[in-house]
């Protein structure tokens, strides 16, 4: 028996809609896809894919050494994951933005007495094998006044804070030390960091080793006493200029005068394959993505995977750097989604309005803030504050005036008393105590508040796809020059900076 294609259509109640939607499409043109309906697109999310990518990413990391660094063959495999799945849609144009930046890696050891001491190393120091006493160095280093004359020929002692690491270590060179010894502004154990920038002109680098604030604290006291305290550190390291991609995906419908621009880094930090920093929103919007190419958008979306950002924002700020002025009016508003799965989490939103850490987002950023915090409250979700502090890609967009926002959910701060009744987990523990670790595998990602989060992407990318009302899309004035490259290392950092000012 043959059953007619309308009969069959009719019964599944699927007729009315095609005819519209072929009609819609013209004579001659491919059927027009339905209109995205934000309540569909959040239900099209879902853990099951996201753990899916999320072993992938994990195996990604094993072509280079359990990392996903940027440049590395893990990284490069996850930039072409991210491509095929998204050329298979068929709805977006990709293009991949291409640019050079110094990679570099370093391990370091510290022995006194004989006494081995925990340290982590710092990218772009250089390999060195010294032995010396230590010299402590005034205030912060942070000056060439602080670094006494005791320091010719020494390893200068200096503590971590206000200026960039690499300042330090080039002010330290220029007075003739012969090696750094970094002790963090906590007793806690230092993250792993870089200098910042490959050489400076303030001095050369010296060999580097990066320790604890209670060791530093001890080896003060001690020569305090009138002790000599001789230190050997080792330090093997490497630079090489690497070249890398932010991946850029376009949808083909929809008004590219008013962009939806969705972002997160592809890249992990050297010591280990990011899962949840940042393959957490890296996945969560390439799902998102994935979903969203059944539809048919008003508002064209553009999704970008970073690269770079560990090592300072490099390719977010390169992007916005290369926007010609008109480009920069097309962006209607940014949305950043860096760490959204974090073990111990807190749902935090960016304070747009800044009412909550008095640094608002460019105005309309508020109206972003707003659609979150009623998101989440339509779930029955507290939710906390992010600052728009500088460590993450969201800073070159807020630096030249397009609204922005985001989610996230934590780094190594520590949840309060509060924060755990709101959210559950444990107090006293940091939100991600695998933050930049090798730890940070498929096990570390909180699967429950990631799929909530990339609902939440979901619902913000589809309603602004469809309607950016409320958003001020007013000239902006011209841009002379990127707060962010001028902003301190620590003030841009994720890699040495520990977020626990990142929100309140
Ligand atoms: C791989 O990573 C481990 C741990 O970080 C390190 O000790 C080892 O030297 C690395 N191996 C290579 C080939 O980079
Ligand atoms: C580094 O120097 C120390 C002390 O001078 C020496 O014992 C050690 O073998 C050296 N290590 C390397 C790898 O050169
Ligand atoms: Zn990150």
């Amino acid at each position: 028996m043959k059953v007619s294609l309308a009969a069959l259509l009719a019964v599944s109640g699927l007729l009315a809609n095609a005819q519209d939607a072929a009609s819609a499409g013209g004579p001659g043109r491919p059927p027009l896809k339905p209109l995205v309906v934000p309540k569909a697109l959040e239900d099209s999310i879902n853990r099951r894919n996201l753990l899916k990518h999320a072993h992938q990413f994990l195996d990604f990391s094993k072509l280079s050494n359990n990392t996903r660094a940027f440049g590395s063959k893990g990284h490069q495999a996850t930039l072409q994951y991210i491509k095929r799945l998204l050329d298979q849609t068929g709805a977006y144009d990709i293009e991949f933005e291409k640019f050079t930046y110094a990679y570099s890696e370093a391990t370091s050891q510290l022995y006194v007495d004989g006494e081995s001491y925990p340290t982590k190393g710092v990218g772009y120091s250089p390999s060195g094998n010294i032995t010396a006493p230590l010299a402590v160095v005034n205030n912060l280093g942070c000056e060439a006044s602080d670094f006494p004359e005791a320091v010719k020929g020494q390893i200068a002692l200096v503590q971590r804070g206000t200026c960039q690491l690499g300042l330090k270590v080039a002010f330290a060179g220029a007075a003739g030390a012969v090696g750094t010894i970094i002790y963090n502004n906590i007793d806690a154990e230092p993250i792993s960091g870089t200098l910042g920038a490959p050489n400076r002109p303030e001095g050369p680098y010296v060999p580097v080793a990066y320790i604890s604030g209670l060791n530093g604290k001890a080896f003060i006291a001690s020569i305090a006493e009138g002790n000599e305290v001789v230190a050997n550190i080792r330090v093997q390291s490497f630079v090489e200029d690497r070249e890398t991609s932010n991946v850029i995906a376009t949808t083909k419908t929809g008004d590219r005068n008013n962009l939806i621009v969705a972002g997160a880094h592809s890249d992990s930090v050297p010591a280990g394959p990011g899962l949840n920093d940042d393959g957490s929103g890296s996945m969560g919007i390439l799902e998102v993505a994935l979903r969203l190419a059944r539809y048919r958008v008003k508002n064209a979306v553009r999704f970008i995977w970073w690269s770079a950002e560990e090592f300072g924002l490099i390719g977010s700020e390169y992007h916005v750097e290369h926007l010609s002025d008109e480009d920069r009016q097309k962006v209607a508003l940014y949305l950043n989604f860096d760490m959204i799965a974090s073990p111990n989490s807190g749902y935090f939103v960016f304070d747009g309005d800044g009412d909550a850490t008095d640094i608002p987002g460019p105005p309309g950023s508020e109206v972003i803030e707003q659609l979150y915090r009623a998101y989440f409250d339509s779930h029955n979700i507290r939710t906390g504050s992010a600052v728009f502090g500088g460590s993450s890609d969201y800073q070159p967009f807020v630096d030249v005036g397009i609204p922005s926002g985001g989610l996230m959910t934590g780094a190594s701060g520590t949840k309060t008393a509060e924060g755990a009744e709101w959210w559950g987990g444990v107090a006293g523990v940091a939100y991600d105590v695998c933050y930049h670790l090798a730890c940070d595998v498929v096990e570390n990602l909180n699967v429950d508040v990631w799929e909530r989060n990339s609902k939440a992407i979901a619902h913000s990318v589809a309603s602004y796809a469809l309607s950016i009302e409320g958003i001020p899309r007013e000239q902006r004035p011209p841009v002379r020059s990127l707060r962010v490259s001028k902003l301190s290392y620590e003030e841009r950092l994720h890699l040495s900076c520990d977020h626990d000012d990142d929100i309140i």
